[in-house]
């Protein structure tokens, strides 16, 4: 891996919750393998009042606190802030941007960079299009002497019609080229292994399909709740949240077809004619079709745990799911007739994100009798925690008879030696800074995302007695 070329990194939104947890950490990591520009420089901007020196020490603690590193080297923590700038800004104003785009001269000629500049959008997604306008407008986004990115943080829009105009603004304002929406998903180490599993390998790509495939179950379970983002996620839900775009790629790298190339768009092509083959699940089917539930208050571990609807800034007569599941097919030769299920959930009773192929059963039960119910063969692609993967399959127990015993064949990364696994943060940081937009999610795949989620959001909008079921936290 080589170091990307001197940039500067403008972030909108640089005293939220992602900077600190996720963004700052991912560099700083990055920094510590060298892999940050020679030439670097990082603007925070953000509403608050607050000093370059404070950013410093609050980006400071940030990647003390959230450092994913098992063993982490904290030595370079002052050089590496020492390019780091705050600006408060207000989106509205067109002064504060003329004054932000003075700054990144001061800063492209005091380090001598090029102008190859990245701007992130880590703000709540209602001010994405007066940021994108407003560095239009100060002449920001106009590649000349260096490249001019945008990283557009999730979620894109909140249904189609609104994703639809997001695209169309950002369009009139840059290329698409210049977009990278971001799915952390993508990001993940286990999920671009789902490629690797499948293309690498002669051995399952043969099973990969209708003819030997009985379902594929696609989880992602978490045992948090919702950690203090009532407002947002009361307007959210674990259909908006999840599904229309972490799960939905992970069926998008399940189903696909053999790419061409790694190319970006030879891989994003596949991803988006699964999501075009998604069968519609139509408004009058959602009852049939989707489970939505919500957590409610209960004990874990003899302390009480509250419900959905007793959390900060959640109505008490709220109906956002915290908890969605759903069956649907994927029309096309390969899948035809094959079950997907897909579920995720918060406050669950474990943390787990997998991907299970269940594999028909043999045409002829020789053993049935014996064991009674056969549990078949599974591959199930562990995404996290415990990344990594397993055959389960039947053996026979030594002894008499035929005694038939379900075994795992698996590996984890954690036995590989000196592996480290990247943060997807890191990774997708790397890539925007190299220009690789292979993990990002393209225009026409998140529009079409959003189609197919689209009649199960109109159908829970407009049809109050579809059951919210309780479930306890
Ligand atoms: C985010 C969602 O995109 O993904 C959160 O907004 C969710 O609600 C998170 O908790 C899950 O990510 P991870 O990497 O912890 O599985």
């Amino acid at each position: 891996m080589e170091r990307p070329d001197n940039l500067i990194l403008v972030i909108f939104g640089a005293t939220g919750d992602l900077t600190a947890r996720k963004l700052i950490p991912a560099l700083y990591s990055l920094k510590n393998q060298d892999l940050m520009p020679d030439r670097f420089s990082l603007i925070g901007v953000g509403r608050s009042e607050l000093t370059t020196e404070q950013f410093r020490e609050k980006m400071a603690e940030a990647i003390r606190t959230f450092t994913e590193e098992k063993e982490p080297d904290f030595s370079r923590i002052d050089s590496f802030l020492n390019c780091f700038y705050y600006r408060k800004i207000n989106y509205n104003s067109a002064r504060d941007y003329a004054e932000l785009k003075l700054e990144i001269e001061k800063s492209c000629s005091e380090k001598g960079i090029a102008g190859n500049i990245i701007f992130y959008m880590a703000t709540p997604p209602d001010v994405y299009v007066t940021i994108s306008n407003s560095l239009y407008l100060a002449g920001l986004s106009r590649e000349s002497e260096g490249y001019r990115r945008f990283i557009i943080e999730k979620p894109f829009g909140t249904d189609l019609a609104s994703a639809v105009k997001l695209n169309r603004t950002l369009h009139e304002l840059v290329d698409e080229k210049q977009i990278f929406r971001i799915d952390h998903y993508l990001g993940k180490e286990t999920v671009q292994n789902l490629l690797v599993t499948r293309f690498a390998n002669g051995i399952f790509e043969p099973l990969w399909n209708r003819n030997y495939v009985h379902r594929i179950e696609i989880t992602s379970a978490e045992s948090i709740g919702i950690e203090g983002r009532g407002e947002y996620y009361d307007s959210s839900g674990a259909l908006r949240d999840m599904v229309q775009n972490h799960l939905l790629q992970m069926v998008g790298l399940t189903a696909m077809e053999p790419p061409s190339s790694l190319d970006a768009d030879a891989i994003r092509n596949e991803v988006l004619k699964v999501f075009q083959s998604l069968q519609p699940i139509r408004e009058e089917d959602v009852e049939k079709y989707v489970v939505r539930g919500q957590y409610t208050g209960s004990k874990i571990r003899g302390e009480y745990v509250p419900g959905y609807r007793e959390e900060k800034n959640v109505p008490e007569d709220s109906r956002t799911e915290t908890y969605v599941a759903l069956k649907f097919f994927v029309n096309n030769w390969r899948w035809g007739g094959v079950p997907f299920y897909v579920r995720t959930g918060k406050r669950l009773p474990t943390r787990v994100t997998e991907v299970v192929v269940h594999f028909k059963q043999t045409p002829h039960h020789l053993f049935q009798r014996v064991i009674g119910k056969l549990a078949g063969n599974q591959l199930i692609i562990r995404i996290q925690p415990n990344e990594g993967i397993l055959l389960k399959f039947d053996m026979k127990e030594p002894g008499a008879g035929f005694k038939v015993k379900n075994v795992n064949m698996d590996f984890h990364y954690r036995d590989m030696a000196d592996v480290r696994v990247p943060s997807a943060y890191e990774r997708l940081l790397y890539d925007v800074m190299t220009g690789d937009s292979t993990l990002f999610s393209r225009d026409d795949e998140v529009e079409t995302a959003w189609k197919f989620v689209e009649p199960i959001q109109k159908a829970w909008e407009n049809n109050p007695d579809i059951k919210v079921y309780g479930y306890p936290a």
